[in-house]
């Protein structure tokens, strides 16, 4: 196998762009698609705060790599959801990669802000786990992005989360969640900031690649919940169809985003307020998060 740009040893083969490459012109190929994605959705201008949500994974921490190297003033949000051993290994990866760039990292407590960690708000709700952590951490991404002035927040959610996602939604035609699967969501109110995916024409494969050739040191454990989750089942399948035919998980995203998108926007827009207890952006008087700290309060 030859690389494509240099014609030297490959060492990474990408079946669905029909292409090898060095490690040299992978990590290129890999920032290119980075800059391609905020270049085609505007995802924020060089001029900008950035507020990466790392998790301690591959994907965030590889997302915030290129963003420094790229000259961005991007700094680290870490949510500990206070999950047992979980939690502390990943948050001490990114304690680690922060000092190491000497970038700013900022930690926010799921425990201290919800009222207790994720596997206690399982029990009080008796909920899915994922739900009440869904939740927190989206509020959570956005209010910490608000407190300290970052215009957007950037995920790390690759290509196969978001067709995993994706597929999902089309399963249950949960069609009001399909308008807001996008690789950039615009703010539609004063306290609502921009969220970004600028990983999202990139595979797992392909991110686990590039931390291993930039010697990113993250947690390979998943989150202890995720175990039997449907995303994971979704992505399974997707997995077995790129396997019999390479680019089937992008062809199924981006001709999602290109073709069927815009079908599925609402044409009126929904009436944002601000909770009446913590001031943040809800479409009822008072927020799902509020909601979620009073019925924790309430069970404990
Ligand atoms: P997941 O939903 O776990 O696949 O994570 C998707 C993205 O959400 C990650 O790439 C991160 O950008 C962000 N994220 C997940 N967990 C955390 C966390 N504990 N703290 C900050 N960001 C997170
Ligand atoms: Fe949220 Fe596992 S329950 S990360
Ligand atoms: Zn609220």
């Amino acid at each position: 196998m030859k690389c494509r740009k240099c014609g030297g040893t490959a060492v990474l083969e990408l079946r669905r762009h029909n292409a090898a490459f060095c490690e040299t012109d992978f990590v290129e190929f890999f920032r290119n698609q980075v800059r391609e994605a905020i270049r085609r959705h505007r995802m924020f201008d060089r001029d900008e705060r950035v507020l990466v949500a790392v998790s301690g994974g591959k994907d965030s921490l590889a997302l915030w790599d290129v963003l420094l190297d790229e000259g961005y003033r991007a700094s680290g949000l870490y949510l500990d959801l206070g999950i047992f051993d979980y939690s502390v290994e990943s948050r001490a990866k990114c304690e680690t990669f922060a000092a190491a760039r000497h970038a700013e990292l900022l930690v926010v407590s799921v425990a201290e802000t919800v009222g207790a960690p994720v596997p206690v708000i399982k029990e009080a709700t008796r909920r899915p786990p994922c739900s009440g952590c869904g939740l927190s951490k989206r509020y959570l991404m956005n209010r910490a992005a608000l407190e300290h002035e970052f215009p957007v927040v950037a995920t790390g959610h690759n290509l196969d989360d978001e067709a995993a996602t994706l597929f999902g939604s089309v399963m249950h035609w949960q069609t009001d969640a399909l308008p807001r699967q996008s690789p950039a969501l615009a703010s539609t109110h004063p306290k609502l900031v921009r969220r970004v995916k600028p990983l999202y024409r990139l595979s797992e494969r392909e991110t686990a690649a590039f931390a291993f050739v930039r010697k990113i040191d993250y947690i390979v454990e998943e989150c202890p919940f995720a175990k039997g989750a449907t995303s994971i089942q979704h992505k399974e399948i997707l997995n077995r169809m790129e396997d019999a035919s390479p680019g089937a998980k992008h062809n199924f995203l981006f001709g999602f985003l290109e073709k069927a998108r815009p079908a599925f926007e609402r044409a009126e827009a929904v009436t944002l307020n601000e909770c009446a207890r913590c001031g943040q952006v809800t479409t009822g008087t008072v927020c799902a998060f509020c909601k979620l700290s009073d019925q924790v309060k309430r069970a404990r």
